[in-house]
């Protein structure tokens, strides 16, 4: 069910890329170099990448992430809480010592006006100002100097009918169950209040608060960057090419060094019907973005064109050339258009993640979510200004209107020993080298027979005809604030094997239960073309001899199983969410999804521990550790979604004993101190 209403059951077809690729991997050194803390003022007193840290040293790397603020009990960063044991409850679990609540749930109402949720009652209206449904990645930026408020930005990346409303019919919606759905997607801002002097935060005045916004399915939204207006973007609704209404299956993403958040539009296709219909010339595009371009009706169309003919590309075929972007909102300003940058390339956006280049540039990491895509970077072409007046904030807002965009191809160093099995080569590491490609640069095309409108708005052409890495789904990419190492989350790929056989990066066949790549760019510099890599964690049940955890001791590891989205504490620890747990108790069923805690440095490195799983059916979806490093809030993303389950017959009651609600929870340690320590 979750394939289903996610990802228009892409796993059931083809993966979409039947290119060929090579491989090649010379270096150039680079410059090293290191730069501190950036300085940011968004709004009032908001200040981002600054202050005093946890452990009295501040981040070496800035990632947009807020700098790190005192806790009580100030750790060291080991991570020495007990682990939860794999488990099917239908119960978000903490370790012992730890308690949770619900921060928000679909439905609940956000905005003046807005009712309180009831499922039978239910009106675009009144989801225009609630939360919004299936939240993913979310993030809680800082408010004020005390940090005792908050905002909390959430992305609602899908709807599953089903679940929603007790009167669905498949593949035959009403009118007003469409337009529901297309306002229960999008993004959330809410602001929140700590609670007391916990690790505890709520959402304040039952969310009626000037900075609360809803972005939705038809929110109008502004094209940037040079594809802006051109003609595969232009449609009978937009002759200009310029403005699209909504965003649509925010997966994953990313915050700026400048206050604003990025959202990744990652399945963008399953919205769309009639890919049959379209010119000739539009179809091999359209097919290497998993449309349909055989079928009117693909299996599981949800039908939204019969409410909204946008999404019938028969009629309107450059509609769905206008999703697939990184949709920029500033969550400091509630009236700010939000605006999808071409000049970051189109794909399965899972999001973007920034760091500071030591020339002062933006870095950018972006992965492309589909079995054999690929990992982008772009750097933008002006530097980051580190001032708080009006024209440096103007300024860095438009930073990503240009700059040069790249796709990673990596080289191996013991690529004869690869033999699908997940074995470790002789010299025992998966590793070698990368170089990011240039496919566009300053608004010009440096792809052969491509123009920078086709790089841009189909850009995964362009990355297969520089001969790209196909990698094992790559979703989340996230630099570490405290090393500048780049983290990528490899799902899975059971299709790994056969034409596409595993290589050292993606070293097992029918790879079911991923791994992470940690990527270390040469000199430190962001801003450059070349790097190394390895892998430090090879995903499953410790005792299979396929899985490595960066040489620990597998006996204390805990069994991790498809890492999906990425975060890290104040101490440069990676906290790991899990989506599709394909590990398996003795009846064969598998386990629930969690989230998971790692130190990447020193005698620890690999020492995976759970900290928490999420109810049965449940996507672990995101994770923000806070900035004080005492509470992480976490995105419960379909709970109860398990095939056969509905409204009146839920797999879960998660969370309040009736039916599935998908909500934002936070875990924070009872005795005040900080989190995993
Ligand atoms: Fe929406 Fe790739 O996870
Ligand atoms: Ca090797
Ligand atoms: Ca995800």
């Amino acid at each position: 069910m979750t394939c289903l209403f996610r990802c228009g059951n892409a796993c059931a077809h083809p993966a979409p890329n039947s290119s060929e690729n090579e491989y090649f991997g010379d270096m150039l050194q680079a410059e090293v170099s290191r730069r501190g803390i950036v300085r940011a003022a968004a709004v009032g007193a908001l200040v981002i990448g600054a202050g005093s840290a946890v452990a009295g040293a501040a981040p070496a790397y800035a990632t947009g992430r807020p700098s790190p603020a005192p806790a009580p009990g100030g750790g060291k960063g080991a991570l020495t809480f007990k682990p939860i044991p794999p488990n099917r409850l239908d119960a978000l679990i903490v370790p012992n010592g730890y308690d949770w609540s619900v921060v928000a749930k679909w439905g609940d109402p956000i905005l003046p006006g807005a009712p309180e949720f009831d499922i039978d009652s239910q009106s675009v209206r009144a989801q225009e100002g609630q939360f919004g449904y299936n939240n993913d990645w979310l993030v809680v930026l800082p408010l004020d100097r005390q940090r005792n408020r908050a905002l909390l930005v959430v992305n609602h990346e899908y709807t599953n009918e089903i679940l929603m409303f007790r009167d669905y019919v498949d593949g035959a919606p009403t009118r007003d169950q469409v337009r529901i759905a297309l306002a229960a997607h999008g993004l959330s801002v809410v602001e929140l209040e700590r609670q007391g002097s916990t690790g505890e935060w709520a959402v304040i005045d039952r969310g009626r608060r000037p900075y609360n916004r809803r972005i939705t399915g038809t929110t109008p939204m502004r094209f940037t960057g040079p594809a802006a207006g051109s003609s595969l973007l232009r449609t009978a609704a937009d002759r200009k090419g310029t403005t699209v209404l909504g965003c649509l299956n925010n997966c994953a993403g990313g915050i700026t060094p400048w206050g604003t958040v990025l959202s990744g539009e990652e399945n963008f296709n399953q919205y769309f019907v009639g890919g049959d219909g379209v010119p000739a010339d539009d179809k091999p595009a359209l097919a290497r973005y998993g449309i349909s371009t055989t079928t009117r009706y693909p299996s599981g169309s949800r039908r939204w064109e019969t409410a909204e003919e946008r999404f019938d590309l028969a009629k309107h075929p450059h509609e769905a050339n206008r999703f697939g972007w990184v949709v920029e909102v500033d969550p400091y300003d509630p009236k700010s258009t939000p605006r999808k940058h071409t000049a970051l390339g189109r794909f399965k956006h899972e999001g973007a993640t920034s760091v500071v280049a030591p020339d002062s540039r933006v870095a950018l990491y972006m992965g492309d979510d589909e079995r054999f895509d690929y990992m982008y970077k772009f750097v933008t072409e002006k530097k980051l200004r580190r001032g708080n007046s009006r024209s440096d904030r103007e300024h860095n807002m438009s930073l990503l209107e240009s700059g040069t965009l790249f796709v990673a191809k990596l080289a191996f160093s013991s690529a004869s020993e690869i033999d699908g099995s997940g074995r470790l080569p002789a010299d025992g590491a998966f590793n070698g080298t990368g170089r990011w490609i240039p496919l566009a640069r300053g608004g010009q095309s440096l792809v052969d027979g491509m123009s920078i409108d086709e790089v841009l708005v189909h850009t995964r052409l362009a990355a297969d005809r520089v001969g790209a890495t196909k990698m094992d789904r790559p979703e989340d990419i996230e630099p570490n604030p405290r090393t500048g190492k780049i983290y990528v989350a490899l799902t899975n790929n059971t299709n790994r094997g056969g034409t596409n056989p595993a290589d050292e990066a993606n070293p097992r066949n029918a790879n079911k239960h991923g791994h992470i790549l940690e990527i270390t760019e040469d000199g430190g510099n962001h801003a450059g073309e070349t790097f190394t890599w390895t892998l430090p964690i090879v995903c499953g049940d410790p005792n299979d001899p396929s899985t490595y955890f960066a040489g620990y001791d597998k006996s204390k590891v805990s069994p991790i199983s498809c890492p999906d989205n990425l975060d890290f504490d104040a101490h440069g620890n990676l906290w790991i969410s899990t989506d599709g747990n394909a590990l398996t108790d003795h009846t064969g069923a598998t386990f629930n999804d969690g989230l998971f805690a790692v130190p990447l440095e020193g005698p620890e490195r690999g020492h995976v521990k759970q900290f928490l799983s999420v109810p049965i059916g449940a996507e672990q979806a995101s994770a923000y550790v806070l900035d004080d490093n005492r509470s992480v809030v976490v995105s419960v993303q379909h709970p109860g979604e398990i095939t056969g389950a509905t409204v009146d017959n839920p797999a879960s009651t998660w969370p309040d004993g009736d039916f599935a609600r998908p909500g934002v929870a936070i875990a924070w340690r009872l005795d005040g101190r900080e989190i995993g320590a």
